[in-house]
């Protein structure tokens, strides 16, 4: 350890925790192209460094409070529009045991209700499909698309059903970029007012000029903490993904935190991490092209004597973005072009920022189980900027792997599956070694996991108003 690592480290005061290594701001700093000013600004705040109960993630008590006070009033992620691109076309969207069918019930409108029919409580639909209405395939109770009651099978047996009163319940939508949110609790503030100020910095970013390309879906026997966690912080990519180092520079990632429901991790492309060994320029482009997920060069780009790989890959993610899109990148900063720009929104969803095609995640749990999860991994493509060249867009169906498949075995998945498999190998070993523990408790640094802390103390304040019903 270099002798001014060593004394950044030791003059650090208590909760000013840094990294003694180049920062990421620091890198910005040489950035080719002039960047947002949000991405500049820094927004850590020192959150408390007191060790966090290990029941949080295991004990069914925990769970049955995040169920009840948690999951039932804050905006969860359910689709995306071009999921139902036609009127009729609907979608369900599962959390614990609550069950929400999503439907385009006009061209220009999307509505849900809760997914029980009225007369025994069946689920009117299990997957998705496109129908003229909403009719339960027990009895045949029938709904139009905008909720109002079509049809009464044996109407002369319900003098009691009057057709006025048997809408389907509804549950809030919003939109935002092209996903469509969920809340149960009516008195919760506006999306927009919740995400904040994620809206301000992806606009430039605009996932709604994106289609869904990619989606596949994984059941994970972890806690929806523990595997949402594994993605939170860059600093373990130094033993679960070595491969990495060469370009992720991981321990000089930034970490920013706003109000209760967003965060984000911005990791550098195109620089090793501080604790890899020797490498090139050349060896770190190499590395970029085929372990980052975005892959861009097919063919094997030489970085010139004396330049930097990090700015040789964003140039060439310029031309070959604007090859395969038409958009123009060329003011566009290296960061948006290369970085792991990792923004999560409270509590499971998570859309990366930047240029390329956009890794969207989304975490939650298997049912009501609090030692198990569904984890999600989507791509966002951008359009053709000429309409003309837009491939016409079929919704993509959902990839689900069983339980013994992995990540890497699906194949459109490039680069990154074989990532996410080396994140999932750690996780029931983490579930077993939290149940084996005689302290207790974990201990979360106090910036790499500050975004972990942060949202645990969210969680904190939704289960301190109590449960809510819908
Ligand atoms: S339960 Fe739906 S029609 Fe009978
Ligand atoms: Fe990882």
């Amino acid at each position: 350890m270099s002798e001014r690592i060593k004394e950044k480290e030791e003059n650090l005061e208590p909760g000013e925790a840094r990294s003694p290594y180049t920062s990421y701001t620091e890198y910005l700093g040489e950035d080719s192209k002039k960047l947002p000013d949000f991405m500049m600004e820094e927004n850590y705040e020192f959150l408390g460094s007191e060790d966090i109960s290990i029941e949080r993630y295991t004990s069914k008590e925990f769970f049955k409070k995040e169920a009840e006070c948690m999951w039932t009033r804050v905006w969860q992620f359910a689709c995306r529009v071009e999921d139902i691109p036609e009127v009729g076309d609907s979608l369900v969207y599962d959390i614990l045991d609550y069950s929400f069918l999503i439907v385009r019930s006009e061209e220009n409108k999307i509505q849900a209700f809760y997914n029980s029919c009225l007369h025994r409580g069946r689920k009117l639909k299990t997957e998705r499909g496109i129908s003229k209405d909403l009719e339960c395939p027990f009895h045949g109770y029938c709904w139009n698309l905008d909720g109002t009651l079509k049809h009464t099978p044996a109407a002369w047996d319900f003098p009691h059903v009057k057709a006025e009163e048997w809408s389907l319940p509804e549950v809030r939508v919003e939109l935002w970029q092209g996903f469509v949110f969920i809340n149960m609790d009516d008195n919760a503030v506006s999306l927009e007012e919740y995400l904040a100020p994620l809206p301000e910095h992806h606009e430039r970013w605009n996932l709604a000029d994106c289609k869904k390309v990619i989606h596949v879906s994984k059941v994970v026997p972890g806690n929806w903490k523990t595997v949402q966690e594994a993605f939170m912080e860059a600093f373990h990519a130094t033993k679960i993904h070595p491969e990495i180092l060469p370009f992720q520079a991981d321990e000089n990632a930034r970490y920013d935190i706003y109000g209760d429901h967003m965060n984000r991790n911005l990791a550098l492309v195109g620089k090793p991490g501080p604790h890899c060994w020797p490498v090139t320029e050349q060896e770190i482009l190499d590395t970029i092209s085929y372990g980052s997920g975005r892959v861009f060069d097919e063919n094997k780009t030489v970085v010139p004597e004396g330049e930097e790989a990090r700015k040789v890959a964003a140039e060439a993610a310029r031309k070959a973005y604007s090859t395969a899109d038409g958009h123009d990148y060329s003011d566009k900063s290296d960061a948006e072009m290369l970085d792991a720009l990792v923004y999560n929104v409270f509590p499971n969803f998570s859309p990366w920022g930047g240029f390329p095609r956009n890794l969207i995640y989304r975490f939650r749990p298997n049912g009501t189980r609090e030692d198990s999860a569904i984890m999600e991994a989507f791509f966002l493509q951008r359009n053709h900027k000429d309409p003309e060249k837009q491939e016409p867009y079929e919704p993509i169906p959902i990839h689900y792997l069983s339980e013994d498949e992995n990540w890497d075995d699906a194949e459109e998945l490039i680069g990154i599956g074989v990532i996410f498999d080396q994140d999932m190998s750690n996780i029931p070993e983490v579930e077993r070694g939290m149940r084996a523990s005689k302290k207790g408790t974990v201990t979360y640094a106090n910036y790499q996991e500050s975004r972990i802390r942060h949202y645990h103390q969210t969680i904190d304040k939704y289960i301190s108003k109590g449960p809510f019903k819908p």
